[in-house]
């Protein structure tokens, strides 16, 4: 009689007091609350039901929940009308008002899921996760909970170059893992530019077999006087298999894949491959062994109608594996040097009315468009393609300042907000000088964490609908492996996630830190990954001189 009246009570406590705890998620959901009441066991081979519509997320949540902690959950596919039987009930709700909205509730007979799309389910999968343990417990006892929870931005995207350095498929898919845990929604995949071409190619085999190679590689910093390469022949490139696994991996995890060939600019593996499509056709190009081409090398594509043809081709190829509605042709950094002292260039503009190389530039980034309408598709861009008189229902990726988001949302562009500040994960997140090298810079934990996506000025215009979201931008040119990818984006992906997720109001950047080594941490342990440490040490005020 004693010894169950002990049990009893210790039972109390954990079924009802130990619900109070706060909840440590990140991003921050929307409403939290914590009912008093008795809490779940989740077992191994409880049921889970969901119905036919979200077969493929409630497999990938079930393999998820196993991964973790080893629980095996055996998934029924079945209208949920019968769900005191089940551990998890996936519902399909239509009056929930927010696309990729979950509601997650914890009742003493189970975890109820109501979701209105796949990117309800799979944002609802990493919160729950996120409650349970992350060992092999095989059971897990969850408090009784009730969560209401949507994005603030529809566009939450993550980049990655596999120009400058290229990662294997395995990498590429951890990567999607990430994004997928931090409920960002689109992964952009920067696939060609000066220094290499990244994806299986049939009309035009000279992509692979010369555009896909270099033939050294940078040593150092690109502004070192003099520079230094290796010797290494350097390159590869995804077949299209191996493109369309990745696409059907990230759908699983209802992640958009945006795949980017830059254009018309950017472009010197492209002559490289094609000399014929320069403006000096003429000349032996090399693919670029060094960063930050702009003035220093010809880089362009020379305004003829091979070139025009090229692009139709190549993109229609493009689009035969992505199935994104949404394609990014590049635009940025085109120099008009070479437009300008090229007489056939010349004789194209004075022949198609385009009064200077602004408007050739426009005239290259408007036939694209047209043309990726034409298959259904809507074109994004970096934000110089609005440097002419460029059609509005292209969407302008600015990676410049507030100034360039004005510009284009007065314009009527929609907007994706992806500045250099604080979002480029390329630069430092110390001043340390001993840190290993990166570009130019300082964006630490702190500045990625309090940037706010709507500035001020766009608010005061009444403009704020037209900034749809944000992204960071990942460019490898001093990231020559994934574990230097990893150590630049981790923590810093943690804390855009929720910049990018949670109501503005509801952030506190000491009550993120705490939540981020509460729970973040030792996922990055489990994942095996190797994240940057010092955040605490660098925070956004610092003023030691950066050295480099
Ligand atoms: C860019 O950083 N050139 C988009």
């Amino acid at each position: 009689m004693k010894i169950t009246l002990t049990f009893a009570i210790v039972l109390l406590i954990v079924l009802n007091v130990f619900s109070q705890s706060p909840l440590s998620i990140i991003p921050k959901p929307v409403s939290v609350i914590q009912p008093k009441g008795k809490a779940f066991w989740l077992k191994t081979e409880f049921p889970m039901i969901a119905p036919e519509k979200f077969r493929v997320q409630a497999n990938y949540l079930c393999e998820a929940i196993q991964k973790q902690c080893a629980i095996q959950l055996d998934l029924s596919i079945a209208k949920t009308s019968n769900r005191s039987l089940a551990a998890i009930t996936i519902i399909e709700d239509s009056t929930l008002k927010h696309t990729e909205q979950y509601q997650l509730s914890i009742k003493a007979n189970g975890i109820f899921i109501r979701v209105n799309d796949a990117r309800g389910l799979v944002n609802a999968t990493q919160t729950l996760l996120q409650l349970l343990p992350i060992y092999e417990s095989k059971t897990a006892l969850l408090s009784p909970l009730e969560i209401n929870d949507y994005p603030r931005f529809s566009y939450r995207g993550m980049h990655l170059d596999v120009v400058r350095h290229i990662f294997p498929l395995s990498y590429i898919k951890k990567y999607i893992d990430y994004l997928a845990f931090h409920k960002f929604n689109t992964f952009h995949w920067h696939l060609t530019d000066d220094q290499g071409w990244r994806m299986e190619m049939k009309n035009y085999p000279k992509l692979n077999s010369i555009a896909s190679w270099r033939a050294a590689t940078l040593i150092g910093h690109f502004k070192d006087n003099p520079p230094k390469y290796d010797s290494t022949i350097y390159g590869g490139f995804y077949t299209k298999k191996e493109i369309k696994e990745v696409v059907d991996y990230a759908a699983v995890r209802a992640i958009n894949i945006i795949p980017e060939i830059d254009i018309p600019g950017h472009s010197r593996a492209v002559i490289a491959a094609y000399p014929q499509l320069s403006t000096k056709p003429d000349t032996t190009w090399n693919v670029a062994t060094t960063w930050g081409m702009y003035n220093r090398q010809n880089n362009v594509l020379a305004p003829k109608p091979e070139t025009f043809s090229f692009l139709e081709s190549v993109f229609e190829e493009l689009l035969e594996i992505f199935p994104s509605k949404y394609i990014h042709v590049g635009g940025d950094e085109c120099s008009k040097i070479w437009w300008k002292q090229d007489t056939a260039s010349q004789a194209f503009m004075r022949l198609n009315g385009l009064k200077n190389e602004t408007a050739l530039q426009t005239y290259f980034i408007e036939f694209i468009a047209q043309f990726l309408k034409s298959k259904g598709r809507q074109t994004i861009g970096w934000h110089e393609i609005n440097e002419g008189e460029l059609d509005t229902t292209t969407i302008v990726m600015n990676w410049g300042t507030e100034k360039q988001a004005i510009d284009a949302a007065s314009k009527g562009f929609s907007v994706i907000n992806t500045p250099g500040k604080p979002l480029y994960f390329d630069h430092y997140q110390s001043q340390n000088p001993n840190d290993s090298l990166s570009i130019h810079g300082y964006n630490p934990l702190e500045a990625v964490y309090n940037y706010e996506p709507i500035p001020k000025a766009i608010l005061d215009k009444g403009l704020e609908n037209k900034i749809i979201g944000g992204q960071a931008n990942v460019w490898t040119e001093y990231m020559e492996n994934e574990k230097k990818v990893d150590y630049m984006v981790l923590p810093r992906m943690t804390a855009l996630s929720e910049t990018l997720w949670t109501p503005s109001a509801q952030k506190s950047y000491p009550d993120f830190l705490k939540r981020l080594e509460e729970t973040i941490i030792p996922r990055y342990q489990l994942w095996n990954s190797s994240w940057y440490k010092e955040y605490r040490k660098w925070d956004a005020s610092s003023k030691l001189p950066n050295v480099r």
